[in-house]
């Protein structure tokens, strides 16, 4: 395996290509469908993201032309499966800058990925006094994992509040971090109120009490640059499919001294080095966490997601996003007031992701009556309700926009959210 420090970053791409959403879309075949009979506007992506041909031509590759399990078989066409998927953890190295190939671990998604964490990490060093500091924003997944590691610890959890715009409480990490917090666990992108938070500062006032900071990242890798050496964050966790690639496989970032002193969390085939019967030893990195036949296919098309996203550009990826934001907040503050807005002002602070309210109408039935219009976005608490007390509602309708996403579909989500408002409340407003 390629053990070769970090060379740089993504390569560039070519300059004199202008990004077009109307010529990636043709990428797509599901965006050239009719939901309903009207074309398909597929504005979920914070939920999942739709899959290039190029992804999918990956994974029936692997599967009609070399299907076999990887790490065993001393015949060719299972060495050509090893390869290919190992192949992909340099991708993702270079996707997010990790150091080495061997801080790259395969997981389902970004939620096993903290609960790899939580339990090989945070079971093993975490004891009674020790404080795990998280915020109001974060995802259920990087909540309900360090409430059973306090819970089997006896450590405690502390929660960094939010300002009324939707951004962290920054000052109360002063108030907050104290020699007791052994991680700071925070996402880098909230998937309700789109906040970006500042990570980098985050990094540093964790190090000044020596304390460990994980990034949910789930909603950043897929659509900004993320260079893990430059946050200097100790592990981060992303899903491949929120950026193209299959359902399935995720990855856990984290630096190599602090794998090595964790334990498994599975324990199963290809994690060992020696199993005998008094006892076993454990495989090198990054095999120790990835316990079990994995999902070979996966990987191999999470490898062609990241190829995509890179032939593209990640910076155009986050302009086209911070774009369409902004006119979607312009649209939906058009509609009138009694639209409600979650999350910062400026599409400058945030990513592609817009929550809302209009007036009263229930944020589900806003759902199914643009779902009427061929129009997907998601209502309900977005697995995160802390955020939903903090700002007094129990739902919110919620678009998230990916770089194949137009304009043109912002529109029809607007016209489908006046009609809807017309049939619930007669157009009042
Ligand atoms: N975390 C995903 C979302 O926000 C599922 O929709």
């Amino acid at each position: 395996m390629d053990r070769t420090p970090a060379s740089g970053l993504l390569p560039k791409p070519p300059a004199e290509v202008a990004f077009s959403a109307a010529r990636v879309r043709a990428d797509f075949p599901i965006l050239g469908t009719t939901e309903r009979g009207k074309p398909l506007v597929y504005l979920d992506n914070a939920a999942t993201t739709q899959k290039p041909t190029a992804v999918l031509d990956a994974m029936r590759g692997y599967f009609e032309e070399y299907c076999a399990n990887i790490h065993r078989g001393a015949y060719a066409m299972s060495a050509k499966a090893t390869d290919a998927y190992e192949g992909v953890r340099e991708k993702v190295r270079r996707l997010i800058n990790a150091r080495r190939t061997d801080e790259i671990v395969y997981v389902r998604g970004t939620t096993e990925a903290i609960n790899l964490v939580s339990h090989s990490w945070g079971l093993k060093y975490l004891k009674p006094g020790d404080e795990i500091l998280i915020t109001e924003m974060e995802h259920h997944s990087n909540i309900v994992p360090w409430q059973i590691a306090a819970q089997r610890t006896g450590a405690t959890l502390r929660w960094v509040g939010l300002r009324d715009d939707g951004t962290l409480e920054l000052e109360a990490f002063d108030r907050l971090l104290t020699p007791r917090t052994k991680l700071v666990a925070v996402t880098q992108c909230s998937n309700v109120l789109g906040t970006i938070n500042p990570i980098v500062e985050i990094v540093q006032r964790a190090r000044r009490v020596g304390a460990l900071v994980l990034v949910d990242a789930a909603q950043s890798v897929p659509n900004m640059p993320v260079d893990v050496q430059l946050l200097g964050c100790d592990f981060l966790a992303f899903s491949g499919h929120k950026m193209c690639g299959p359902t399935g496989v995720g990855i856990l970032y984290a630096r190599r001294e602090l794998l090595d002193a964790m334990d498994p969390w599975l324990g199963g085939g290809d994690m060992i080095r020696e199993v005998r019967m008094e006892g076993s030893t454990w495989n090198e990195l990054p095999w120790k966490f990835e316990a079990g036949t994995p999902a070979i296919a996966e990987v191999i098309g999470l490898g062609a997601a990241i190829d995509y996203l890179a032939g593209i550009g990640i910076a155009r990826i986050r302009n086209h996003e911070q774009g369409l934001a902004a006119y979607a907040l312009e649209r939906l503050r058009g509609l009138g007031p009694d639209v409600r807005i979650f999350g910062p002002r400026l599409a400058c602070h945030r990513g592609g992701v817009v929550a809302f309210t209009v007036g009263d109408v229930h944020p589900h039935d806003l759902a199914t009556i643009v779902d009427q219009d061929g129009v997907c976005v998601r209502a309900g608490h977005h697995c995160a309700q802390p955020i939903m007390r903090r700002f007094g509602v129990a739902a919110t309708a919620r678009a998230s926009f990916y770089f194949y996403n137009t304009e043109e579909e912002v529109d029809v989500l607007i016209d489908s959210l006046r009609r809807a408002r017309e049939f619930f409340q007669g157009g009042a407003r």
